[in-house]
């Protein structure tokens, strides 16, 4: 694509390179560091006027990458820039999507109203949609959303011999069920109860007609991975083949990963949406072709 400049932000580069290349576009020189007193120095090193910047930058940890950002499309507007889009292959702040206790911030909402302030449109892939249903609930900027249950069910077709997928809970049925099918796949869904952020209880439906088949969990996000870990302990506490663990988003705060891999899966799989040791799973041709949908 020409007068196209795909802009890292950082932590983002290694797929930001890799989506300017499948667009056949130019890579910005930008320069982002921190003042030794936290405080954001950012230049655009080359020409900005008249093209179409493409920012990409993953929104996991958004506290401090959402001021870097705001100043690169702040930055590329007064430069010149003809257009400020965004690709955020995981998009923050979609859980706290309704005031659960008297006087809490409804983050999604305010996250949503901000981030639609900066740019003109927005790519993601599988945002948390529970009781928003679309990201044009609550987004202004025209969005994008990018599926990722084909490269899943990819993956898992030819990776996982006899696969049995589990979903977390009763409202991951749909998505479980699209992506088992295409894996040609049984599927069954686990219930959950969260009584706090690593508080976290599942049990298992009858599982004894698939005894010889190997357990896939499957969910959107991996953030402290209780989800998962109790899911595995679950499956081995009844004597199943060891799991196979696979995430959209391997957020893994602080010590999850670790903890997931200790209660025993076999494997843990994630999309590159979140940079990590993970990522098996390349996001980047979706998301190539939903910036060429969005620009064109
Ligand atoms: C919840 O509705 C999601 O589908 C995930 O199950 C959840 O976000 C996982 O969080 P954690 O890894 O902290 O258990």
């Amino acid at each position: 694509m020409t007068n196209v400049l795909v802009a890292a932000l950082p932590e983002s580069h290694a797929l930001a390179q890799r989506v300017a290349v499948a667009l056949g576009a130019e890579q910005a020189r930008l320069e982002i560091r921190p003042f030794p007193d936290e405080e954001t120095y950012l230049r655009y090193d080359g020409p900005v006027a008249g093209k179409l910047v493409v920012i990409v930058c993953s929104l996991d940890r958004p506290n401090r990458k959402f001021l870097p950002l705001a100043f690169a499309a702040a930055t590329a507007r007064e430069l010149g820039a003809s257009g400020v889009g965004l690709v955020a292959p995981y998009l923050a702040y979609m859980r706290q999507d309704r005031r659960f206790k008297p006087g809490e911030a409804v983050t999604s909402t305010h996250f949503a109203r901000l981030l639609s302030s900066q740019i003109d449109w927005l790519v993601t892939v599988d945002p948390h949609l529970h009781r928003h249903k679309s990201l044009g609930d609550i987004y202004t900027a025209p969005v994008r959303v990018a599926h990722a249950a084909p490269l899943i069910s990819n993956w898992i077709r030819s990776e996982v011999d006899r696969p049995l997928l589990l979903g977390p809970d009763s409202e991951s049925e749909q998505w479980v069920a699209a992506v088992a099918s295409a894996s040609g796949a049984p599927f069954a869904v686990m219930s959950k109860i969260r009584r706090g952020d690593r508080d976290v209880e599942v049990s298992l439906p009858a599982l004894d007609q698939w005894r010889d088949r190997t357990p896939v969990l499957v969910d959107d996000i991996a953030s402290t991975a209780r989800t998962m870990i109790e899911g595995v302990k679950r499956l081995r506490a009844v004597r199943m083949t060891a799991p196979v663990c696979v995430a959209v988003h391997g957020i893994f705060a602080g010590d999850a990963y670790d903890a997931l891999r200790n209660a025993g899966a076999a494997r843990i799989v994630t999309l590159n949406t979140v940079p990590h040791a993970s990522n098996a799973i390349d996001v980047t041709p979706l998301l190539a072709e939903a910036v060429r949908e969005v620009v064109t």
